[in-house]
């Protein structure tokens, strides 16, 4: 029966495709690991939807999932995590790990001067989820949150250079850089893809260099943390599978390669309704 568990893959879930690049990381933390990613690509974006809007797609997105016969569940996406994490962790019978608290253990790590900002969408921020999450992991830490949902629409287009994601970042960095900040955290799978753009428009708006947490790496290291602590890992020596989901094929689905970091046509892709 154990045995059996531990075949099954890793189950990865986002609203849209960005969290491909927590797929990406999970997969070059544990190779051997079959890894099924689910995108709700027909929903995104969920950080301007309700709560309990969000509560109900969280449960559909699991439930698709666990015909998966997944052993893990990762719910990549920060909005998910921040209203759904504790519905879903009651529901289901495998570990639900979501995407907050290890991005809060990043930044408290990687802050000295405990001013710590936050990115994220509407809905995350509106939850108050990074504040709660960083008073636990540091109760000293101050937090500077900053709801950010364009730039998630702009990750999905694809629309990462030029002016308007550029003028884009800078509107919604400019109250952070007054705060002195020493670490932001980027609090949305999309963000990192913005990343030059964010690293240089904040050094222009404040004069100073600070720390990013970058979401995929924070999850993919808790990931790992648990498969190893349950003792889920897989017994196959050979590569392990990636396999895609999604509820609608995007038009221009090749723009996924990006969040992959390898070509996404090369993977098993199936469309599911739900
Ligand atoms: N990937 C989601 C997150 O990390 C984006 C939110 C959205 O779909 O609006 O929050």
């Amino acid at each position: 029966m154990t045995k059996l568990r531990n075949e099954g893959p890793i189950g990865v879930f986002d609203s849209g495709l960005a969290g491909l690049r927590v797929m990406r990381a999970i997969s070059d933390r544990l190779p051997r690991e079959d890894i099924v990613y689910l995108g709700d690509t027909a929903r995104v974006p969920y950080g301007t939807r309700s709560a309990q809007t969000v509560v109900n797609y969280a449960h559909a997105c699991a439930r698709t999932l666990r015909e998966q016969h997944i052993k893990i569940l990762v719910v990549a996406c920060n909005t998910l995590s921040a209203v759904a994490l504790d519905a879903l962790a009651g529901e289901l019978l495998f570990p639900v790990l979501g995407s907050i608290m290890p991005n809060a253990r990043a930044a408290v790590q990687a802050s000295s001067s405990k001013r710590i900002g936050v990115i994220a969408s509407s809905r995350t921020v509106l939850s108050g989820a990074y504040p709660r999450a960083l008073a636990i992991q540091d109760p000293e830490a101050q937090v500077f949150v900053q709801a950010a949902p364009l730039l998630i629409s702009l990750v999905e287009e694809g629309w990462l250079h030029g002016e308007v994601p550029r003028l884009a970042v800078r509107e919604y960095l400019a109250p952070l850089a007054q705060q002195d900040i020493d670490t932001l955290i980027l609090g949305s799978t999309h963000y990192p893809l913005l990343m030059p753009l964010i690293e240089s428009e904040y050094a222009a708006l404040s004069g100073k260099r600070i720390a990013f947490v970058d979401s995929a790496q924070a999850a993919a290291n808790d990931v790992v943390r648990q498969i190893e602590s349950k003792q889920l890992a897989t017994a196959r020596a050979d590569p392990g599978k990636l396999r895609i989901i999604l509820t609608d094929l995007p038009n221009d689905f090749q723009m996924a390669s990006r969040f992959l970091g390898e070509d996404v046509t090369q993977l098993k892709v199936s469309a599911v309704d739900i």
